[in-house]
């Protein structure tokens, strides 16, 4: 067990993890757009910045990416002391310029104080803030369809050759962990189309809900061992079962008891 101040709070933690899981463990709010509890850090928007010192520093301190930066004894966390703010400021100032038409980043710039971009906006961009969640949770998977590719202000998240990419299965998981909401997606009952794919739904057998994308099944299925014939009965109905047979085994075992 590790001992450190977090905003003048004496705080412990597990050897080895994160100042900013840490921090958001103990209520100290920190935004991280770039951060998902299930992939690993990356460090990409810089948000997540806090102010670090210990005794012995003998008053100097320094400036860390909290996602990035495990916890150590004895360490002194300022989380919002006038130069982290003021480097959240110029981080979101940039970010404004790079996506000015996206709510979150316009809401997160806001409560910053930061109404306007100081810089050239793009004004066609595509709300995207390379924060890389998007290809990084889709390599998780295990499918690495998608990735950034070009430089600088052409930067972007593409498919291989920007074309339909043969190693999507249709999961959504890019699409729901975006933050700024830019990765579309069309359900229409029967079909799902996302990154110029289209994609069968598989329908519930039970109550016919559309569930999840046949390639998606057949891949769980696959690397999972699950039998695909699972796929075929929707989460809620598979639920809605187990509790039916739990209601009947307790009748049995009353009636047993009698
Ligand atoms: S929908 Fe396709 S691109 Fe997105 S995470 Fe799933 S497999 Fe990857
Ligand atoms: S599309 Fe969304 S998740 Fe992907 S890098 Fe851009 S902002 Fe991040
Ligand atoms: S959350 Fe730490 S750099 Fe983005």
């Amino acid at each position: 067990m590790v001992e450190l101040t977090i905003n003048g709070r004496v705080v412990h933690a597990n050897e080895g993890e994160m100042l900013l899981a840490v921090c958001r463990r103990e209520g100290f709010r920190i935004p991280a757009l770039c951060h998902h509890e299930a992939i690993e850090p990356f460090g990409a928007c810089r948000l997540c910045m806090v102010e670090i010192t210990k005794k012995e520093w003998k008053g100097w301190s320094n400036y860390v990416t909290s996602c990035l930066y495990p916890v150590e004894k004895n360490l002194i966390v300022l989380t919002d002391s006038t130069k982290v703010i003021e480097l959240r400021k110029t981080v979101l100032d940039l970010q404004l310029a790079r996506c000015p038409n996206s709510p979150e980043i316009r809401q997160l710039a806001a409560e910053y104080g930061v109404n306007q971009t100081s810089y050239e906006p793009v004004v066609d961009g595509d709300n995207c803030i390379l924060c890389g969640i998007c290809t990084r949770i889709c390599e998780k998977m295990g499918f690495s369809a998608i990735s950034t590719v070009g430089r600088g202000h052409d930067k972007v998240v593409a498919p291989p050759l920007k074309e339909a990419p043969p190693d999507c299965v249709g999961c959504l998981a890019c699409s729901l962990n975006c933050p700024t909401h830019v990765i579309p997606y069309i359900d229409n009952g029967s079909t799902r189309i996302i990154w110029g794919r289209t994609f069968e739904l598989i329908k519930c057998s039970k109550c016919g809900k559309p569930t999840i994308t046949r390639d998606f099944a057949e891949s769980l299925s696959k690397t999972k061992s699950i039998p695909a014939e699972y796929f075929e009965v929707c989460d809620e109905c598979h639920r809605r079962e187990i509790s039916l047979t739990m209601g009947s085994i307790a009748n049995w075992e009353r009636e047993a008891a009698k």
